[in-house]
């Protein structure tokens, strides 16, 4: 097995779920242009560097596989990106080890699976991975890491008891995992999966499905952490509601105990959360014409401040969600939501929505308009990540409608701004984006489409700025 597949493994400890309810077709109707997203206070006190080492190296995930399967395959590895200490010095910067609560020594993977990533060979903690490829089933992975585990520990041992309730599931639950194109990735179906098998009330093992998961793996981009303190909500839908704490840690529903345990668990992302609070958008590392971009501040001003706001000195960020109607792309990711009510009245049922801090899932018919901060690094765009550059998503006509990226960060396009890539004829072959894939379209948002003569490219010198 090559590391790389088993990092990805450690990551995706599942479910699964084996009742489908197929999707409804029909559009949603919304006679509404915008919401303003109102603001909820947040706990903005933690401490940063504690929220650092939290994040990268706390057990909140609560289960995983035993250390001492990878132990020796990664002996001679060392984690020189954030040069943790101890066992984890000999971890990718995705993976932890935690000592479970009976003690055994179990490897999982943390945030920083899906929330660092590298541009042009930059390695940024908080930037979405750009890289992730979910086409493949890891099932028969999966089943690996069961045979291991199962001839190296005693059945009676705390390894197998920490790894028991998932591990037998692991294997039935990847290919309800396994994604249409590459580059998306799947969490909320993890989420989904995660809670099916959760009491609400008291958070324990629960045994039995507690709803039904429709029978489309539903995937998106990553989006950057440095965006959570502009926010009023989060996720593309801006479902997210409340008090952030409890958003961030819905992870833990893999392997937390019981609401205790969950508290202990909260406590600790007051410090992650004052983290993203500290972090920056990156730097535009090459050098930008100062007239352009100011020609191009004003081309901003008149067609997209009105949703993304303002940058610089007078910053404002609105924090509007725009109708699925009005921004014109694909709507299928927030129709999932509205058709899809297990999750979010789990949720809303649970102990994340009814104990303080209080949280919620609104799922509204509409995407967030992001903040747009270090835009510059966080292709491809659009919440389904169909879209390469900045220059495409501009003019709606230029977008490739079958397009291959090459697989390495170093492959920047600095004049389109996004990934170098290839239009293709066919959606074959290896890494290829297929846009006429439900929930893959890269239609609308055509507010650049109107832009005329070099309005475009002076725009584009802006954004490098943000
Ligand atoms: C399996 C990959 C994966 C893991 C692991 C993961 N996330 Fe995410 N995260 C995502 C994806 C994909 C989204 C986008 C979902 C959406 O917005 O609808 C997201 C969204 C978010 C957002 C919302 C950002 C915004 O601008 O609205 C926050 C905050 C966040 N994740 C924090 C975390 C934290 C904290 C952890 C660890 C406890 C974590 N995530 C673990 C993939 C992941
Ligand atoms: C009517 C509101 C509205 C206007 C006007 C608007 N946008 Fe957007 N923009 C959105 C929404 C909503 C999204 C998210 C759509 C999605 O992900 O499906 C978005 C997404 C984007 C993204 C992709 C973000 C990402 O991380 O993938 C960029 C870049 C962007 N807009 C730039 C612009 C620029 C530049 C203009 C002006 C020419 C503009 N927008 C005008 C609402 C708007």
């Amino acid at each position: 097995m090559k590391n790389k597949t088993i990092v990805l493994l450690l990551l995706l400890l599942i479910f699964a779920c084996n009742t489908y309810k197929n999707l409804p077709t029909s559009s949603t109707d919304t006679d509404w242009i915008y919401e303003e997203i109102p603001a909820t206070p947040q706990a903005v006190n933690g401490d940063v560097e504690r929220g650092f080492e939290y994040i990268s190296s706390g057990n909140y995930v609560g289960t995983g596989a035993p250390y001492g399967l990878v132990e020796k395959r990664f002996a001679k590895y060392q984690d020189t990106l954030l040069n943790r200490a101890g066992d984890n010095f000999h971890l990718p910067y995705s993976q932890t080890v935690f000592e479970a609560e009976n003690g055994a020594k179990i490897t999982t993977g943390t945030c920083f699976s899906c929330h660092a990533g590298r541009i042009d060979g930059e390695f940024i903690a908080g930037l979405g991975d750009n890289k992730g490829d979910f086409r493949r089933n890891l099932g028969i992975f999966a089943l690996g890491i069961n045979v291991m585990t199962k001839l190296k520990y005693r059945k009676r041992s705390e390894e197998r008891e920490v790894f028991q309730p998932y591990g037998k599931l692991l294997r039935k639950g990847m290919k309800y995992i396994v994604t249409p194109n590459p580059m998306v990735n799947p969490a909320f179906r993890l989420e989904e999966g995660y809670a099916c098998f959760r009491d609400p009330v008291d958070l324990k093992y629960a045994g039995k499905k507690q709803y039904d998961m429709p029978d489309y793996v539903l995937a998106s981009d990553v989006p950057p952490l440095w965006h959570v303190k502009k926010k009023n909500a989060l996720y593309y839908n801006g479902m997210g509601r409340g008090d952030f704490r409890k958003q961030f840690m819905q992870a833990s529903l893999a392997g937390v105990r019981d609401t205790v345990q969950a508290r202990e668990i909260l406590n600790n992302f007051e410090d992650v959360l004052a983290w993203m609070h500290s972090l920056e958008a990156p730097k535009y590392p090459k050098s930008i014409d100062a007239d352009m971009a100011e020609r191009g501040q004003a081309v901003f001003q008149e067609h997209c401040t009105r949703c993304h706001g303002y940058y610089g000195e007078e910053e404002d960020y609105p924090n509007k969600l725009i109708s699925l109607e009005k921004v014109g792309t694909d709507p299928f990711y927030a129709q999932y939501f509205m058709r899809n009510d297990g999750l979010s009245d789990w949720y809303n049922a649970s102990w994340y929505a009814n104990s303080a801090p209080y949280s919620k899932h609104e799922p509204k018919a509409g995407y967030v308009a992001p903040p747009l901060d270090g835009i510059w690094a966080t292709a491809p765009y659009l919440h389904n990540a169909s879209v390469p550059t900045l220059e495409d998503l501009l003019n709606s006509k230029q977008r490739p409608k079958y397009w291959k990226r090459v697989w390495d960060s170093r492959a920047y396009d600095y004049e389109k701004m996004g990934w170098q890539y290839e239009s293709v004829d066919k959606p074959k072959g290896k890494y290829v984006y297929d846009t006429t894939l439900q929930g893959y379209g890269n239609q609308g948002h055509t507010f650049g489409d109107e832009l005329e003569g070099d309005e475009r490219v002076a725009l584009i010198e802006y954004l490098k700025t943000l």
